[in-house]
């Protein structure tokens, strides 16, 4: 069996006999990524308040909405900078509910922003950086998913697509992260979450293996540059403006089904749909209609254009999270015909109900934001 032992910037290739198993990965340290200055420091401190808090916690800690994951263990950030946060923070994890934020796909935020979040992140978190190698985890696939069935199912998903943990299957996770850095999760796991570490609970080989089952999952994603959409004007706001109210039936006071809007949407009935999600998402795919509206709105500037007096529905992806976080804002200011689409919009997407898309360009995965 070969092993590559990283240590000091050497690179040494042992060959053990099969029965000497233990050859632990040794990693060797990386330099820290650039200081902030103070003012980006502060900036990215804002921004992380502005835009993340809602699912990732005030302190990094995650898991607040959506099992989104920790942005403060100490394996991610020794393993992940930049590209594993720099990716999915810029162009999102499409099919979950981290959505992009680089105004290059419709996000709110600027490159020097993402990156300086990013680094931001790192120090924040006290880790030191590792050096991992970009080569293949080799390993027995069918092996890796008896592992894989046995071990991580219950949480990733039979099928890698996550139940309370990170869609491990999904293909943006994939085309963004290396062999390695889903092998150092596995090893190290992620401090302070429910992800233990599997060293010395897996052997190093089914550890490999389970790697190696994890990346025979990609099928070559591609991420889609989008041609942006215009925003919707403030008279394009109401849908149907002369016809009549919807009239919902609303689960505890606040929920209409996918079945009732679309019956709605379908009679054209007179609503303001509001997108509640990061903006990017709403260009990627959005439900006929519906004005972009995102959880982290300046809300008293946005609401000079939206009429009290007709019914508006919020949805996101989270399935709720930022649509019931953006009602209970209106509703504080006077908003009271509202109504939050209990099973978002993949819930919708699923049912089977319509949905606007891009036309998007189509651009390989890799490429890293320039900077
Ligand atoms: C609406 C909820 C939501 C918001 C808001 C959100 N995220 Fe996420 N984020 C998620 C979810 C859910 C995942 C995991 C998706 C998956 O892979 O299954 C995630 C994953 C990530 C990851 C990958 C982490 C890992 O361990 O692989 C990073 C980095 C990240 N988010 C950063 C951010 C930052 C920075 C912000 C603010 C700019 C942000 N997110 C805002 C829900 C959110
Ligand atoms: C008890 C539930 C649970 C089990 C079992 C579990 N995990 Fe996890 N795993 C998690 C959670 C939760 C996270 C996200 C942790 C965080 O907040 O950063 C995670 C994160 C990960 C990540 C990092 C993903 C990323 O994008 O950063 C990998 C890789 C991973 N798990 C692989 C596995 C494998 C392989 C197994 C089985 C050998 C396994 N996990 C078993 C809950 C679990």
């Amino acid at each position: 069996m070969g092993k590559v032992i990283r240590l000091f910037g050497l690179t040494i290739s042992c060959y053990l006999f099969s029965g000497w198993a233990i050859a632990e990965h040794i990693y060797e340290k990386q330099d820290p990524p650039r200081e902030l200055t103070a003012e980006q420091a502060a900036n990215a401190a804002a921004n992380y308040q502005k835009y993340c808090t809602l699912c990732h916690g005030e302190d990094r800690q995650g898991h607040v909405n959506d099992h989104a994951p920790s942005l403060r263990s100490k394996s991610l950030f020794e393993s992940g900078v930049p590209h594993s946060i720099l990716r999915p923070l810029s162009y999102g994890r499409q099919g979950t509910a981290m959505g992009g934020y680089l105004d290059e796909v419709g996000g709110p935020m600027t490159l020097d922003e993402v990156w300086d979040l990013t680094y931001w992140l790192f120090w924040q978190s006290g880790a030191e950086r590792v050096k991992l190698t970009e080569n293949p985890v080799q390993g027995d696939i069918q092996r890796g998913e008896v592992v894989y069935q046995q071990n991580c199912a219950s949480c990733h998903g039979k099928n890698g697509e996550g139940v309370t943990a990170p869609a491990l299957g999904n293909q943006s996770a994939l085309a963004h992260n290396k062999d390695e850095f889903i092998r150092y999760a596995i090893e190290k796991g992620r401090q302070g979450t429910p992800m233990v570490a599997f060293e010395g609970k897996l052997s190093e080989a089914d550890i490999d293996n389970v790697t190696a089952f994890i990346r025979s999952k990609a099928s070559g994603w591609t991420m889609e540059k989008p041609v942006l959409h215009a925003l919707p004007t403030p008279d394009e706001y109401v849908i149907n403006p002369k016809n009549t109210d919807p009239d919902f039936n609303l689960s505890e006071g606040k929920y209409v089904s996918s079945e009732d809007l679309f019956a709605a949407l379908e009679a054209h009935k007179k609503m303001i749909l509001l997108d509640t999600r990061v903006t990017s998402v709403w260009q990627r795919a959005h439900i006929e209609g519906s004005i972009p509206f995102p959880y982290y709105s300046e809300l008293e500037d946005k609401v000079t254009d939206l009429p009290k007096d007709v019914q508006i529905v919020a949805y996101c992806s989270c399935p709720r999270a930022a649509a019931e976080y953006v009602v209970e804002q209106l509703n504080d200011l006077g908003y009271d015909k509202t109504a939050v689409l209990y099973e978002g919009i993949f819930g919708w997407m699923n049912m089977g109900y319509p949905v606007m898309r891009a036309e998007g360009a189509i651009d390989d995965g890799q490429t890293e934001p320039e900077h």
